[in-house]
């Protein structure tokens, strides 16, 4: 069931709600929305209580007025958190969603059981990644958002995922066509200026789930592997042919990967 946010700076932000058990909170990437999460959510619901917003400025959530940041959206998660009253929950991030995660990790811990990375990274952005975001920002402010979007999200997905999904890359290509340019540019510039994180993983006192796409050319895998090291315990999980989508490419590993990982977390 959809709700939205009733008080403060994220008024009108949506999320899902389903199930019944321990929270978990799904948090989408760039150019997605809580749809990326489609095959997760009715599979969890059976075990736990499954939130998946709209990051401001995608899907039915606006984007707000004051400047964007990973901070920021960070902020929106313990904003539903405390609509919900809920104390502890278990963050899952895809991508941009793991930035997130990863910022509200640093912030406010004691509101984590734990967390994971899927297809994600605590590094910043170096400096060809940050120049190709740049790039990026004004091709969307020549041309709009279409044209980048549809030469971004195949680039997303794995060799075999593109000859044999192509109904949900185009699905997918749909989706991401639905969020404003705004909103991208917004984005892009917001992961621009986010500062390296790995010191959330060395700190971490939960443990820390890294899910990686052997095909990934979004998130390095060799570096999302030697982040993996980091943390006191990693659960680490490498997909072998799969990018950086396995909640749609590899829906059923990846299923039971979240599920084990908050099994394992509650029975700590
Ligand atoms: C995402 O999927 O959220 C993006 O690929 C993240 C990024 O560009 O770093």
């Amino acid at each position: 069931m959809m709700h939205e946010i009733k008080e403060g700076r994220f008024m009108q932000s949506v999320y899902w709600k389903s199930g019944e058990g321990y929270p978990i909170v799904l948090l989408h990437g760039f150019a997605e929305d809580h749809r990326i999460w489609k095959h997760q959510i009715a599979f969890l619901a059976e075990h736990y209580t499954v939130i998946v917003p709209d990051l401001p400025g995608s899907g039915l959530s606006p984007l707000p007025d004051e400047h964007m940041s990973i901070e920021l959206l960070a902020e929106f998660v313990l904003n539903i958190l405390e609509q919900e009253r809920l104390k502890q929950v278990i963050l899952f991030g895809h991508s941009m969603g793991g930035y997130i995660a990863l910022a509200f990790a640093e912030k406010y811990a004691s509101r984590l059981s734990g967390f994971s990375l899927v297809h994600s990274s605590a590094y910043a952005d170096d400096d060809v990644k940050k120049e190709n975001r740049r790039k990026s920002i004004r091709l969307i402010e020549n041309e709009g958002g279409a044209l980048f979007v549809k030469a971004m999200v195949p680039n997303l997905y794995g060799e075999k995922a593109k000859l044999a999904l192509q109904d949900e890359l185009m699905m997918h290509i749909d989706m991401a066509l639905q969020i404003p340019g705004t909103s991208l540019q917004a984005y892009y510039r917001a992961m621009i200026e986010r500062p390296d994180r790995t010191a959330v993983l060395i700190n971490a006192n939960f443990p820390v789930q890294f899910i990686i796409g052997m095909e990934d050319n979004a998130v390095l895998p060799a570096d999302a592997i030697a982040q993996s090291a980091l943390p006191p315990i990693s659960d680490v999980h490498l997909l072998p042919t799969v990018g950086h989508c396995g909640m749609i490419e590899a829906t059923a590993e990846v299923n039971s990967m979240i599920n084990s990982f908050c099994k394992y977390l509650l029975k700590r």
